[in-house]
């Protein structure tokens, strides 16, 4: 299947304040230098925000982390886990559809989607709550058929059950989840064989479901308030020293189309270098623009609307200005940006290089065109 990002993109992404403290939590998990192994619990903590993955949640993931924007998309990209397009608001759906699934009637959980849903997969319901997909093995084959909603597994399903429990969920109900015909676990139908004395520690469900319930709410999608149970790590530690990501730029230009803009993003980014190494000195700043008006600088790949007031205010106009930064005055303009890396991960001398010789680049024609907003 091929998967993309979705048409339709919001103009940025945030966590909220209990994610944020979550996401710094992970990724002090890791020794220096090896952040980027975060990549994974990030994007799924930010889906459990949204609901789904948006590319300013990727993207913004991809700057906490100090990784190139394609390196993030292609984790995004490539597990299905992560939901590149909208789902329904109470849940989306995935339906084993592999051998033993099939074998024991994930077909007929599809037909129960495409009547209660939508006839397609990944389309959202008509009054929203809804949305639905066919998955590979889920690894819960013993207790086939089966589905994954949102975070949990609902096993041994039958088509009748599985129609009311969409009903439920639609209601507002929380359906338990784990085997749906009285099993504890994935122990024989007929009962166990063996470990007949065998004591699962008095817990009315098995390990998965019990923790599911104590959450409170099975099909709620994960918000920070889970910390305690979630990043026990964490109990004890002297959070102050996590230290805190700069803000993220909210207002860089969300051009379209989605995919190539992504691809031109990958190279610049491989080169880019701290620049906190490098000791800063100030540029030549201008009080205001030259006769003949300010430059656009928003025609440079990186300058949003937000950005480029700053640079205002900072004394930079024109582009032959930004063409003429050293590398230590990136350094001073960098240290002045709320997000740093940007100057040199983006090409920002390149490209005001070509713009103030009269130059298009590639980027500057979308804007012109106006396909960039
Ligand atoms: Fe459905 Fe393995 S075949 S969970």
């Amino acid at each position: 299947m091929l998967r993309r990002l979705y048409k339709d993109q919001p103009e940025s992404f945030a966590f909220t304040p209990a994610n944020q403290e979550w996401a710094q939590g992970q990724i002090s998990k890791y020794p220096e230098g090896r952040q980027q192994s975060a990549i994974i619990p990030l994007l799924w903590r930010a889906q459990e925000q949204t609901g789904w993955l948006t590319r300013p949640a990727i993207e913004h993931i991809a700057d906490m982390l100090g990784m190139a924007y394609i390196r993030a998309l292609e984790v995004a990209s490539f597990y299905f886990m992560f939901q590149l397009q909208p789902v329904g608001s109470v849940a989306h759906i995935q339906i084993c559809g592999t051998t033993s699934c099939m074998i024991c009637g994930a077909e007929d959980l599809i037909a129960v989607c495409k009547e209660k849903i939508a006839p397609t997969p990944h389309t959202v319901s008509a009054d929203g709550k809804f949305s639905w997909e066919e998955v590979e093995c889920l690894g819960a084959c013993t207790n086939a058929p089966m589905a994954q909603i949102g975070k949990d597994y609902y096993e041994d399903l039958t088509a009748e059950g599985f129609s009311q429990m969409l009903d439920d969920m639609a209601a507002g109900k929380v359906p338990v989840p784990g085997p749906q015909n009285g099993r504890f676990a994935s122990e024989p139908l007929s009962g166990l064989t063996s470990l007949k004395d065998f004591d699962s520690g008095h817990t009315k469900y098995n390990a998965s479901v019990q923790l599911a319930t104590d959450i409170g709410d099975t099909i709620k999608r994960i918000d920070g308030t889970e910390v305690p149970i979630l990043t026990p790590w964490l109990k004890g530690r002297d959070q102050a020293a996590t230290p805190t990501p700069p803000a993220p730029e909210p207002e860089a230009p969300a051009p379209k189309p989605v995919a190539k803009q992504v691809e031109a993003k990958a190279k610049p980014a491989a080169k880019a270098a701290p620049a906190a190494e490098v000791e800063e000195s100030a540029p030549e700043l201008l009080s205001g623009a030259r006769e003949g008006g300010a430059d656009d600088l928003k025609r440079i790949k990186g300058v949003g609307p937000k950005l480029e007031q700053t640079l205002n205010e900072l004394g930079f106009y024109h582009f032959d200005q930004i063409a003429k930064w050293t590398e230590a005055e990136i350094a001073w303009v960098d240290n002045r940006l709320k997000f740093k890396g940007r100057i040199t991960r983006d090409d920002w001398i390149g490209q005001a290089t070509q713009l103030a010789s009269g130059e298009d680049t590639e980027f500057s024609k979308r804007v012109d065109k106006g396909d960039v907003y």
